[in-house]
């Protein structure tokens, strides 16, 4: 059992946690994973728990992976959208969370595309905050439910090389992975056009990451790439000449991979451009586990649930 206790109020980054926070949360989700498999996925751990899902963004994995982690650990829960919210009448994020807070509820499970969105509420909320995606900023999350899935298939992080390929620069899934691994002691090398680089991003992360711009070398040692969607307006920023040039150039196709090791996997956040940053025979073939990574999504956020509401990992009411 890990005698690391999770004492935070909220979780907004990964930067901020520390190795030993991160392994609690992944051996928290390790021990979840199981009651998703049950043919009565439901355990009464969260009970009298009220959950609000604020979703400024549009979303699909994370949002619904939340709403099931909720209904599996028995919390009540509300869901928010945008587009049929009071948001549309001009309402702040501010006012909008201290309705809601309001109504006495206990966690806001948060995405918007402000970076900073959630330190700003964690100032004026009681409740719990959880980042689901800030901006460019972090999407804990989901590295954590990435480093899940890299555990399974690799053992301990220690020493594993994991390549980050695609938007570099816009990217909060490569963010949060590089603090998440490199705490993790991994190592880190992130690939992309120079264009989609942030200046000083070797500094990024636990001791930095490796920077290659030629993607056969930077996945010629990888335990594991994760692909980055390429979000498609970018293009008319000119940051690459064309989606087909960029899958030329970038795109992880079968005769890049030729170049990894055999036992190299293959990871995607999703959602996925086929044929711009990953080919469809790379994005279905036998080293992909990118639907293993959506399904250790509802265990990796059960666990931040029930941590932050204040679990203990042997509590009998996840037995
Ligand atoms: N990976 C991810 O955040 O996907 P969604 O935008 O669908 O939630």
């Amino acid at each position: 059992m890990n005698p690391v206790q999770f004492n935070r109020k909220d979780l907004i980054t990964l930067e901020e946690l520390s190795p030993e926070e991160i392994g609690l949360i992944l051996d928290t989700a390790d021990s979840f994973k199981e009651i998703s498999e049950r043919p009565i996925k439901k355990v009464p751990a969260l009970r009298g728990v009220t959950v609000a899902n604020l979703f400024f963004e549009p979303s699909t994995r994370t949002r619904i992976s939340f709403e099931l982690a909720e209904k599996r650990l028995s919390a009540d829960t509300v869901s928010f959208s945008t587009s049929t919210s009071s948001v549309v009448k001009g309402e702040t994020l501010r006012d909008t969370a201290q309705n809601i807070q309001a109504m006495k509820v206990d966690v806001v499970v948060l995405r918007h595309s402000s970076s900073g969105a959630h330190r700003f509420l964690s100032r004026f909320l009681e409740a719990s905050i959880i980042n689901a995606g800030d901006g460019q900023h972090e999407h804990p999350t989901q590295a954590l439910l990435d480093m899940m899935t890299l555990r399974q298939r690799l053992g301990s992080l220690e020493g594993k090389k994991i390549t980050i390929i695609g938007d570099i620069m816009h990217s909060r899934v490569a963010r949060s992975n590089i603090w998440g691994l490199t705490k993790m002691g991994a190592k880190v090398t992130v690939c992309g056009p120079p264009t989609m680089m942030p200046t000083e991003i070797e500094k990024l992360g636990v001791g930095g990451v490796n920077v290659e711009l030629d993607i056969r070398k930077a996945v010629a040692e990888a335990d594991a790439i994760n692909i980055l969607r390429i979000q498609l307006e970018r293009q008319k920023l000119h940051l690459f000449p064309s989606l087909q040039e960029y899958f030329e150039v970038f795109g992880v196709r079968p005769d890049v991979l030729d170049y990894a090791p055999p036992h190299c996997i293959v990871m995607h956040p999703g959602p996925m451009n086929r044929g711009v940053e990953i080919d469809q025979d790379v994005a279905d073939g036998e080293r992909a586990v990118i639907l293993r990574q959506v399904t250790n999504g509802v265990a990796v956020r059960m666990a931040v649930l029930f941590l932050i509401a204040g679990g203990k990992v042997e509590d009998s009411s996840i037995q």
